[in-house]
């Protein structure tokens, strides 16, 4: 038996990266995916059926009250229920304190953390009439020891963990756990634009001594998500191969 057989998942931020780990991984294990983003995720969800998974696109800007409304109205529409919310995407503006602008750090903090309230917003309700649900989002190993010109991104990863730790006692008594991943360095988009100097000394620093893959995080929300996790709930999974052990 698959361990999502049978599950409705939205995967924010799943046109690249992290994201498109995760939505290989989930429907691999029997998920129907509604890959969310505001790039084009047709070429992924392409690649995923033609190897048998269940995934359709939707474009939704996680900032937008409407868009996430609007998406999560056609699948409940269609699939009556959601069973998994991840909220993955995520964006970088980094710059030294000095030289941040107010509207690097806005952007920062209207993805990463303002998304979470507009996405829980929607889909918690159909979880709590189901009596059933599984959250998990995005924080970082930044959050946790800071990052030079990251003061932006670094907290809005922390306020994520706070936000997880609320969130998850006020709707435990529904069958919600709420959760967080905190990846290290991870191979995407988003380290590739890193100089190769920077990614050789950071992998260096690495006990297991490779960079993270994308499918390395798709099996860390794999276990947050599964019905078996369902007694691990405000807890921030640390996936970053021994580098900040937790
Ligand atoms: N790559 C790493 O090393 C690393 C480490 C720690 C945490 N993370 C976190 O993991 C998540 C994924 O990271 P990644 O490296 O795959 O990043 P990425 O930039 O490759 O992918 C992020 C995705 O989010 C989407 N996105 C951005 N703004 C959006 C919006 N308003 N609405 C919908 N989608 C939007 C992007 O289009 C993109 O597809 C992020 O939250 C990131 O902060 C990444």
């Amino acid at each position: 038996m698959k361990r999502l057989e049978g599950q409705i998942v939205i995967i924010t931020g799943g046109a690249r990266g992290i994201g498109e780990g995760i939505c290989e991984v989930f429907c691999r294990e029997g998920a129907t995916v509604a890959l969310w983003d505001v790039l084009d995720g047709k070429e992924v969800v392409t690649k995923i059926s033609e190897k048998g998974g269940a995934i359709f696109y939707q474009k939704v800007d996680v900032t937008n009250q409407e868009s996430v409304d609007a998406a999560v109205a056609e699948i409940i529409e269609k699939y009556q229920k959601i069973d998994v919310l991840i909220n993955n995407a995520g964006v970088i503006r980094d710059r030294s304190f000095l030289k941040m602008t107010r509207e690097e750090w806005d952007v920062v903090m209207s993805v990463n953390v303002d998304s979470l309230f507009i996405t829980a917003k929607a889909v918690v309700p159909h979880m709590k009439a189901a009596n059933y649900g599984r959250i998990i989002s995005a924080s970082s190993i930044n959050a946790y020891q800071g990052a030079f010109g990251q003061a932006n991104y670094c907290a809005s990863k922390a306020a994520i963990v706070g936000f997880t730790h609320s969130l998850c006692k006020e709707v435990g008594k529904y069958n919600i756990t709420v959760n967080a991943v905190a990846p290290g360095f991870i191979k995407s988009e988003m380290s590739d634009s890193m100089p190769e100097e920077v990614i050789k000394a950071g992998i260096a620093m690495i006990p297991v001594k490779r960079i993270g893959t994308p499918e390395d995080m798709g099996y860390a929300y794999l276990f947050l998500a599964s019905k078996e996790a369902g007694f691990i709930s405000g807890h921030t999974l640390h996936a970053n191969g021994g580098s900040m052990p937790s």
